[in-house]
């Protein structure tokens, strides 16, 4: 087999067998197909698409390039969460622990941020002590004894996506349906849990601009998950303005601890039952009438913010600051956008609210940089409220005193403003379950 035909054979619009598919894959992670040819291939599949069958041999190729996580001593009730990407979406840190707190196992790997999208591992490592790596032993011991962990991604796990994904970064590859289902669902499958709920994102602040394009993602990764033996439903959610009020790091564990304690936050809190609805009907089979009246149960009874509590303390994170929030760490400086004209904030872009907080320092322009875990873009507003001259719109959390005047400008671009109050924009766009 020769990689030069797999390539010709794509770019005429054929279809590829397991075999070629696997020898691409595993020959490339292995350092022996070299990145042009796999640049080559990513961009033939761009223009000519794939099949589903072609798209299923691909992720279970990525999903087996590395290490695989066998959760099946816990039995059939692992639950898994993936979100394709937003901005001040923090909702693994309220739907691990409500899940977790009604019998669902969650055993979790999750992301650091990337572009001008917030990743959880950051956020929980903006808490003093947590510790993001741990042995698989200790790991899956811990997800025994509370039915809980939340780790960053194991180093072995789907190393071919990580090569490809970093290819397919630099040469104009990213946005192709097939490419981005492979690399999400060969992550989910090698994270070993039987049932997986995907937060797709949709609006200015996603992959996914629009609702017809994330709806033919979500039912691909769908489908895989099926041909996979995964049961897989899908959240179609709007990301056309930042989840919740605060983006950045301690700022949002902040904003879950708000909601885990019943404190509003109506956004936030209405996609976190949604979603953890989603996870409990998969993994317990109940309707979505009584999984919702559960989950808001443990929200009105504090049971879910104790698992958290729990959760946190077993990873080592400290947990007095959670009854106590003005212990938590605060920036060295505080900038007030206050609004330099009258009337309706009738869009608020989230990308480029997330740059804003990239700028000032809660994410990564580089993949080497640090965070400050303090910085960040809290919103006093958001979109559909009047706004009276002179008044605050956002604040501003850094220690970059002299980008500040950057972030603001950026900010500042990212509002739209109206005569008229402008139309509510739903939350949840579409849900889209897998036939039995
Ligand atoms: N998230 C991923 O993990 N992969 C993609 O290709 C796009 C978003």
């Amino acid at each position: 087999m020769r990689a030069y035909d797999i390539i010709q054979a794509k770019r005429d619009g054929k279809e590829l067998n397991r075999e070629q598919i696997q020898y691409l894959v595993l020959g490339y992670t292995a350092g022996k197909i070299p990145d042009y040819q796999m640049a080559a291939f990513c961009m033939a599949v761009y223009f000519r698409g794939m099949s589903l069958q072609e798209t299923t041999y691909l992720t279970e190729a990525m999903a087996e390039s590395g290490e695989q996580l066998d959760l099946l001593k816990f039995g059939s009730k692992t639950v898994d969460k993936h979100s394709t990407g937003g901005v001040g979406d923090k909702t693994t840190l309220i739907v691990a622990p409500i899940v977790a707190s009604l019998g669902g196992i969650v055993a979790k790997m999750s992301g650091r941020a990337l572009g001008y999208t917030g990743g959880t591992v950051d956020k929980l490592e903006s808490i003093s002590g947590y510790r993001t790596q741990m042995s698989k032993e200790d790991f899956l011991a811990q997800v025994g004894r509370i039915g809980i962990a939340v780790v960053g991604q194991n180093g072995n796990l789907v190393p071919a996506d990580k090569k490809i994904y970093a290819l397919r970064d630099v040469t104009a590859t990213v946005e192709s349906i097939p490419l981005i289902a492979s690399s999400i669902m060969s992550k989910k499958l090698a994270a070993g849990s039987h049932h997986i709920v995907l937060d797709v994102k949709v609006g200015s602040g996603a992959f996914m601009k629009t609702l017809a394009e994330a709806q033919k993602l979500a039912d691909l990764m769908i489908q895989i998950g099926k041909a996979c033996g995964r049961k897989v439903s899908a959240v179609l959610t709007n990301m056309d303005v930042p989840l919740g009020n605060a983006i950045g790091n301690n700022i949002e564990v902040q904003e879950a601890v708000a909601v885990l304690k019943g404190e509003s936050c109506p956004d936030l809190r209405e996609i976190s039952i949604i979603l953890s609805t989603e996870m409990l009907c998969l993994c317990h089979g109940w309707t979505p009438k009584k999984s919702r009246q559960e989950v808001e149960k443990v929200l009105k009874t504090g049971v879910a913010l104790e698992k958290f509590k729990q959760w946190i303390d077993a990873q080592g994170g400290k947990t007095d600051w959670i009854d106590c929030p003005e212990m938590v760490e605060k920036s060295k400086i505080v900038y007030e956008v206050n609004a330099d004209k009258e009337g309706w904030l009738t869009a608020m872009n989230a990308q480029k609210i997330g740059q804003t907080a990239v700028v000032l320092g809660a994410g990564r322009e580089r993949k080497e940089d640090s965070i400050d875990f303090t910085a960040g873009v809290f919103l006093k507003k958001k979109i559909g409220e009047y706004i009276k001259k002179g008044e605050t719109i956002a604040l501003l959390y850094t220690s970059r005193e002299k980008l500040a005047e950057e972030a603001k400008e950026i900010f500042l671009d990212s509002l739209e403003w109206g005569n008229q109050q402008p139309k509510e924009n739903p939350l949840l766009l579409d849900v889209m379950r897998m036939e039995e």
